[in-house]
């Protein structure tokens, strides 16, 4: 067994004995659906009045439940850094940088200096070609970028002219095979951020054409046209577990950065909906959940009350709401918005074993195809959660 394998079995064989704790649909029951199984977990979190984030929270978790305890390994992982494969210009100049974001192009900087010199590449997936732009300007080899958007394509075509590097672009749906010729001539393949079916259109599409080097850093695993998720590697392949869209989110949901005043209008919309959901329940006497179409956020501010109208207007419950008012379900609402976030509490000490066991699925099946596979993050979670980096170079 590789090491890539032995680590996979202990994530896998983890992740499926407590598949109750994070493999559920977080509306379709009023109660902790997980109750009966860990009935000693199940009672400390009501015991939690506040949301909870602290460490004493994981800690009295792990005392609790020892088994959970593999997250801790886990959370070392997000310190694992690949080594650098080349020092960076310093003071690179800043019209290479005009119009791109800090973090982003810290994240740009990060890339490059773990991608291995080589006599071309091609970026998959490129936007605007930023990760390229910095590439060429490094090495003045040649780089192709592949990019489905042509505004993206011709603009960076544009600042490729501007900075005289030897960048050009490609508009191509790679989806439909159309990056394949490019690929087949291309040293070392490169893509930063390239969701889901993109970067593994990518792995398949590089082993395929022998491509010498690859360097990937993988996002959004759930944006995917599978309904559950197709393991490349014959050893994931192997894995008991059925995973769905909803399951592959969570290997990158993050607990909330958005700002305060976004974080107070996604804790009342929930609130709202979680209320209404109790509500219809009962009007309906139907212990099923409704799904309720998005609304505009200004329409918040105007109270539960009018939401529930509105929402009973959609669904064409109008009848029932003379019949049970909807006055006490704010409370419920209320309550149900702090357990969830206390369940999804425990949900999150699996994402980082899960969007390991993603990586590693990868990692095995370039392995299996004859190359040289190293993971590791390329940054600082700071400027991307998304920081794994698959690098592979065929032996
Ligand atoms: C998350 S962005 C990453 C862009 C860039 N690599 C970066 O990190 O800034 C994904 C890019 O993939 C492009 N894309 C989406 N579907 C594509 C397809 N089928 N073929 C080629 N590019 C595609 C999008 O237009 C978008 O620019």
């Amino acid at each position: 067994m590789t090491a890539f394998q032995q680590h996979f079995q202990a994530l896998d064989t983890w992740l499926k004995a407590h598949t109750r704790l994070w493999q559920f649909d977080t509306f379709a029951q009023l109660d902790n659906p997980w109750r009966d199984h860990y009935p000693a977990l199940a009672e400390y979190l009501t015991s939690q009045v506040e949301q909870p984030i602290e460490e004493a929270f994981y800690d009295e978790v792990g005392r609790i439940c020892p088994e959970l305890q593999l997250s801790i390994n886990e959370r070392n992982y997000e310190n694992s850094r690949l080594s650098e494969k080349r020092t960076l210009t310093i003071d690179l100049p800043s019209y290479l940088s005009t119009a791109i974001k800090g973090r982003k192009w810290a994240q740009i900087q990060a890339f490059v200096a773990h991608t291995p010199h080589a006599n071309n590449y091609l970026e998959w997936c490129a936007g605007k070609g930023h990760l390229g732009k910095l590439l060429a300007f490094e090495d003045h080899h040649p780089v192709h970028s592949l990019e489905w958007q042509k505004s993206l394509c011709e603009a960076g075509e544009q600042e490729a002219k501007r900075l005289k590097i030897p960048q050009t672009f490609t508009h191509a749906d790679v989806l439909k095979g159309e990056g394949q010729e490019v690929l087949a001539n291309a040293h070392c393949a490169v893509a930063l951020h390239a969701c889901g079916d993109l970067h593994r259109e990518l792995i398949k599409q590089a082993v395929a054409a022998h491509t010498a080097s690859l360097c990937i850093s993988p996002c959004c695993y759930h944006l995917t046209q599978d309904e559950y998720y197709l393991p490349l590697s014959q050893t994931a392949q192997q894995s008991a577990l059925t995973l769905r869209q909803a399951d592959l989110k969570l290997a990158v949901k993050e607990v909330a950065t958005a700002g305060a005043r976004e974080q107070r209008l996604k804790q009342l919309e929930l609130t709202y909906r979680l209320g209404f959901d109790a509500w219809q329940r009962t009007a309906r006497q139907q212990d099923d959940y409704l799904p309720v179409p998005s609304i505009q956020k200004n329409r918040l501010n105007q109270g539960f009350q009018t939401f529930c109208q509105w929402a009973a207007e959609q669904k064409g419950l109008t009848d029932l709401t003379s019949k049970t008012a909807f006055e006490n379900f704010e409370a419920i609402g209320q309550s149900r918005y702090q357990q969830i976030q206390k369940l999804e509490a425990i949900s999150q000490l699996f994402r980082p074993a899960l969007e390991h066991w993603l990586v590693l699925d990868r990692a095995m099946y370039l392995e299996e195809h004859g190359y040289h596979v190293e993971i590791g993050k390329f940054c600082e979670k700071s400027l991307t959660p998304r920081n794994w980096m698959i690098r592979a170079t065929r032996t």
